[in-house]
């Protein structure tokens, strides 16, 4: 017997990360009556949703510690027990992974699917009686296919004491921006239900309603709903490409490329969102996402398509090692045993995510320089910095980044480094960065970032001592100021 949308009771979420989790915690607090219980093979990751420091969460989001500590333990729940909560839901979530493949058939291109997968074989073994299924993750078009073929071969199995399960598949792309995820959530400039079964989809129209207006709850087929999320972050990122083309033209010409995103961002036709030129984007979306559709381009023959889209991604790896050149060429044309403090590793300001962060390029390009980096980020863990650089730190010692005696520990910065002074090590602040180095590399926003002491930091700089801005957060008047030499991505 199928349950009625006023049954959803109890909400599964497979998946704990950076979307699961914060979609969840919302869901949860917007609806006390529904039981919300987020599951992850991760034991790690479900240990730290449960600790009881909420510093320690394992996603870093402005505000969410707040609603997980209003709603854990209430209707709010994180679990490794994976068949328990999928039996008991009337709505399985799939919030998996989804990253690009790195080998096998499509490369480098399609996005693997082996966690959505098995996850969809995990809820085909345990659901039990309707079980509504909604696709999460940001999935290649027609995957609701791959769902709907896993689950229908489940349907209807045997059951000792009852009948068989049966399914509906749903896609609800999230539309969050790390960062700001809390606020998307609680205001999303829309919803989108994609499917073909009209009582699952107001099921899951009547969750969002306890907090989203009717008119933002979009519905579509399935997938026009799967695309729609696919070209959403395609545009978004088409957009960072173009702006960061001009901002190269700009530095070429001598305009600059903020005043030039006003200008054309004042047309209500284009709008000022999405302009700001920087080090170009990362985030685990939108790379992966044009890949995607790159592949799916290809795969019906559209070469020409494909190749517009890839062009988006070419430009902003281009950027990137265009960043790190410019860095080695201001330097006169060498950064070897040059200490460079590196402000920000996070792929934006207000989250500890590194999933393609341009500060891994970048950095990677001035390590194989031969250059040591001194890095700095609120968030972001040392052992994510290692595993992103591949590499560890530096060891820390007399020899290894402490002191040189050129105003406070720049490790190799003074006099010319010996050797052994190449690597990257991490600091707690900017100004213990910057000691004795020859560069300051602002690479994430983070608002701390643009209230520096400019002052401070470079008298303990060795000259002639570069900021190199690629956010434009800086204050570089204050910083030309203090006598440094000042490189804004963008002007001329
Ligand atoms: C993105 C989409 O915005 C979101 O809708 C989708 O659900 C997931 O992908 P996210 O990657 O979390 O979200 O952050 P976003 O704010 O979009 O930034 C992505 C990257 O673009 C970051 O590296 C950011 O620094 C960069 N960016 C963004 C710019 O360089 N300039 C801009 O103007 C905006
Ligand atoms: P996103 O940014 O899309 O949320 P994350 O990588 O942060 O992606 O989170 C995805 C989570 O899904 C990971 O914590 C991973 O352990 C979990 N996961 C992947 N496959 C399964 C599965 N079959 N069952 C349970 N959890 C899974």
């Amino acid at each position: 017997m199928r349950k009625m949308q006023s049954e959803i009771g109890s909400i599964c979420c497979i998946g704990a990360g950076y979307v699961g989790g914060p979609t969840m915690a919302v869901i949860a607090e917007r609806c006390p009556h529904i039981q919300v219980t987020v599951v992850d093979l991760n034991v790690e990751r479900i240990a730290a949703w449960n600790d009881s420091d909420f510093s320690r969460l394992p996603v870093y989001e402005p505000g969410l510690d707040a609603v997980v500590g209003r709603c854990r333990g209430r209707n709010l729940h994180f679990s490794t027990a994976v068949e328990a909560a999928v039996a008991a839901a009337d709505m399985v979530f799939l919030s998996v992974n989804t990253p690009t493949k790195v080998k096998g058939l499509g490369a480098g291109q399609a996005s693997d699917l082996r966690w959505v997968e098995a996850s969809a074989r995990t809820v085909a073994a345990h659901a039990q009686g309707h079980t509504i299924v909604v696709e999460k993750s940001t999935l290649p078009v027609r995957t609701a296919a791959t769902l709907q073929a896993i689950l229908g071969e489940t349907s209807g199995r045997c059951h000792t004491n009852g009948p068989g399960p049966t399914f509906s598949v749903l896609s609800n792309p999230e539309f969050l921006a790390e960062g700001t995820a809390m606020t998307d959530l609680a205001n999303p400039d829309r919803v989108l239900i994609g499917g073909e079964d009209p009582e699952a989809i107001e099921a899951l129209a009547g969750i969002y309603g306890h907090w989203v207006a009717p008119e933002k709850i979009l519905r579509t087929n399935l997938w026009s709903s799967e695309l729609s999320k696919l070209t959403a972050n395609t545009f978004l990122a088409q957009r960072i490409s173009s702006i960061n083309s001009i901002a190269a033209l700009c530095e070429a010409t001598g305009a600059d490329v903020r005043e030039v995103a006003k200008a054309i961002g004042s047309d209500s036709r284009i709008g000022a969102k999405f302009l700001q030129a920087g080090p170009g984007f990362g985030g685990s979306c939108f790379q992966k996402d044009i890949l995607s559709l790159v592949y799916l381009c290809r795969h019906y023959g559209l070469e020409e398509v494909a190749a517009y889209w890839q062009q988006v991604v070419a430009l902003n790896t281009w950027q990137q090692h265009r960043i790190a050149r410019l860095v080695v060429n201001k330097l006169f044309g060498t950064v070897n045993g040059k200490r460079l403090a590196v402000l920000g590793f996070a792929f934006k300001a207000d989250t500890n995510d590194t999933r393609e962060s341009p500060a891994i390029r970048i950095c990677r390009d001035l390590l194989e320089e031969g250059s040591q980096l001194v890095i700095v980020d609120p968030k972001v863990a040392p052992a994510q910095i290692a595993k992103d650089l591949g590499q560890g730190p530096r060891a820390q010692g007399p020899d290894g980044g402490g002191g040189c005696g050129c105003g406070g520990g720049g490790g190799g910065g003074c006099g010319g480094a010996g050797a052994g002074a190449r690597g990257w090590q991490m600091a707690s602040n900017a100004l213990e960065a910057a000691s004795g180095a020859d560069g300051v590399l602002l690479l994430t926003e983070w608002a701390e970032f643009g209230t520096l002491d400019w002052g401070e930091i470079a008298a303990v700089m060795r000259r002639p001592a570069w900021l190199f801005d690629a956010r434009a957060k800086a204050d570089a008047r204050a910083a030309r100021a203090a006598g440094l030499k000042v490189w804004r991505l963008g002007e001329g």
